[in-house]
């Protein structure tokens, strides 16, 4: 990604993928202008799913993939991790600890994941969610609570998240001046939206995103999903 002048960080489900019609048409006015895109995804998915996810919807490869909410960072071709970020992640990181408070509370459901840089839950309701953070602050364990659509709990290294992930990637490939278009759905993208770089919320975007206060940098697009993007990026860098 060194050297690139046009970059667009996106979310997967909800943001990118979602309207394949509009997506088609994203990549056809991608391919209309006289310079070339990088390509930054950022999701909330592991990274085998990640993977799933981009050769089922046959996405380009990207230049960058941000998974697991931020905790993993990886780069084409080979997509190893970045190993500063790794590092970054492991201080202070108490999952077992995380794990044992979460288990006394109920209707916390844990996901199962073949990770353990993150604890995600899911809930039906926003109790849970207040109870576990009280406890997390209680125990003074170093965490960064992600609650969004309603219904997944995230629990990340403090320090982490999408927002803190991008900003560490846009720093690294020296890329800060380049035209960037930040996209997302919902409260997963929240940190990553508000970085202050060009950014839209997707037509279809969730609440807890709606809820956010209104920034000249922070786009409402009326489309859906890519079709929001295309919109936005004709808003900021047309
Ligand atoms: C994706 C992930 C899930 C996570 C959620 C919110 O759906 O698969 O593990 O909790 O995003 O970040
Ligand atoms: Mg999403």
């Amino acid at each position: 990604m060194y050297g690139a002048t046009h970059i667009l960080a996106t979310d997967l489900d909800g943001t990118l993928v979602g309207d394949p019609e509009a997506l088609q048409q994203l990549w056809t006015f991608y391919k209309e202008q006289t310079y070339e895109v990088a390509l930054v995804y950022v999701t909330g998915r592991h990274f085998r799913s990640a993977l799933s996810l981009i050769a089922a919807e046959e996405l380009p490869v990207p230049d960058v993939l941000v998974t697991d909410v931020g905790t993993e960072i990886r780069t084409a071709p080979a997509f190893e991790e970045d190993r500063q970020w790794k590092q970054k992640m492991q201080q202070d990181w108490m999952p077992k600890d995380i794990s044992r408070i979460a288990e006394r509370i109920p209707d916390l459901v844990p996901q199962q994941l073949p990770v353990n840089c993150r604890q995600s839950y899911t809930v039906n309701s926003d109790r849970p969610v207040e109870l576990f953070e009280q406890e997390l602050r209680q125990a003074s364990i170093p965490h960064k609570l992600i609650f969004s659509s309603g219904r997944d709990v995230d629990v990340l290294p403090a320090g982490s998240g999408k927002g803190q992930a991008l900003r560490y990637a846009i720093r690294k490939f020296g890329v800060q001046d380049a035209r960037i278009l930040i996209a997302g759905d919902s409260g997963n993208d929240l940190d990553m939206l508000t970085l202050g770089y060009p950014a839209v919320m997707v037509g279809n975007a969730q609440e807890e995103l709606l809820a956010a206060e209104r920034h000249p940098c922070l786009f409402r697009a009326s489309r859906r999903c890519a079709g929001g993007i295309h919109e936005a990026w004709v808003h900021f860098h047309s």
